[in-house]
């Protein structure tokens, strides 16, 4: 349902197909009857300034941005939220009344708030957490479990150089794991992540054996192409309570519907199916 009164908002990308976005949001906008649409827009990296800065005039009342948007975004915006600027990435565009853009960065929000549905008991400060993996996923991760309370971070990455850059600007309890201790690292944890793309359809399984993970450490990938990635599997067998990395995504998007749509959606079995379509 959309009038000329209807409220506009959509992804920005380069290439766009592959976003769920779409799907999800139009999924809470039928749900809830709005006068509105979500629309994925095809924008070229030379063209990202133009086009941000067209959504006023154009009637959007904000936007998402993915790849490969997420960086350049922040230097666009009128205001940046100081999280983004944290997490070195924008992934949500507010239009305020004024015409001008507030760029903020909901990732790390999706991954707490997926945990807190999937694992009530679970919370940050209980433990140690281990975090596989130092690219973009990961920093919001981080970000995300210091502001939480997390006493420790311990980060592995392939790339040593990579997880010590990270530690070294985002500061906080993070402590660099070599890639070969990896495994080691598991010992006294309370959380495992995996935000690497190994265990991703049409990609190795994650190479780390969890002997030494306790059994009442929470494991959580974010990959969710498929929902039960090898490590997954690994954990559920050994006894360990799991999350799935689908509803980072669907979480991740309730702050940008809230705000643009005006209502507060919710994230269920129905949004699930919808995102993940049939089988
Ligand atoms: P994103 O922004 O989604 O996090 P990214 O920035 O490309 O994606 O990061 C991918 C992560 O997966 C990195 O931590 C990468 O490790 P490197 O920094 O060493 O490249 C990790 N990764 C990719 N392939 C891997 C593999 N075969 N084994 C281990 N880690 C891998």
């Amino acid at each position: 349902m959309l009038t000329a009164k209807g409220r506009l908002a959509g992804v920005i990308g380069w290439p766009v197909g592959h976003s769920r976005s779409p799907q999800l949001h139009g999924h809470w906008l039928a749900r809830h009857g709005i006068d509105g649409a979500y629309v994925p827009l095809a924008v070229a990296p030379d063209r990202l300034e133009a086009a941000l800065r067209g959504l006023p005039a154009l009637g959007f009342r904000g936007c998402n941005v993915t790849v490969p948007h997420k960086e350049a975004a922040m230097a666009l915006v009128d205001e940046l939220d100081p999280l983004a600027r944290r997490i070195a990435a924008v992934n949500t565009i507010v239009v305020r009344e004024d015409g001008s853009l507030f760029g903020t960065n909901t990732d790390g929000f999706g991954f707490l708030a997926n945990l807190q549905a999937g694992a009530p008991a679970w919370s940050a400060g209980q433990g140690p957490a281990v975090v596989i993996g130092a690219g973009g996923a990961s920093r919001a991760i981080i970000v995300a479990l210091t502001d939480a309370g997390a006493p420790e971070i311990r980060l592995a990455n392939r790339t040593r150089a990579r997880a010590e850059k990270l530690a070294a600007e985002l500061g906080g309890p993070i402590t660099v794991i070599d890639w070969a201790d990896r495994a080691a690292a598991l010992d006294g944890a309370a959380l495992l992540v995996n935000t690497t793309t190994e265990g991703m359809q049409g990609h190795a399984a994650l190479d780390l054996p969890l002997d030494a993970l306790p059994r009442a450490a929470l494991v959580n990938d974010i990959v969710y192409v498929p929902l039960e990635t090898p490590l997954l599997a690994a954990a559920r067998a050994r006894g360990h309570q799991v999350v799935d990395g689908i509803g980072m995504l669907l979480h991740q998007a309730r702050p940008g519907f809230e705000a643009w749509f005006g209502v507060a959606p919710a994230v269920d079995a129905a949004l699930r199916a919808a995102v993940l379509g049939p089988g």
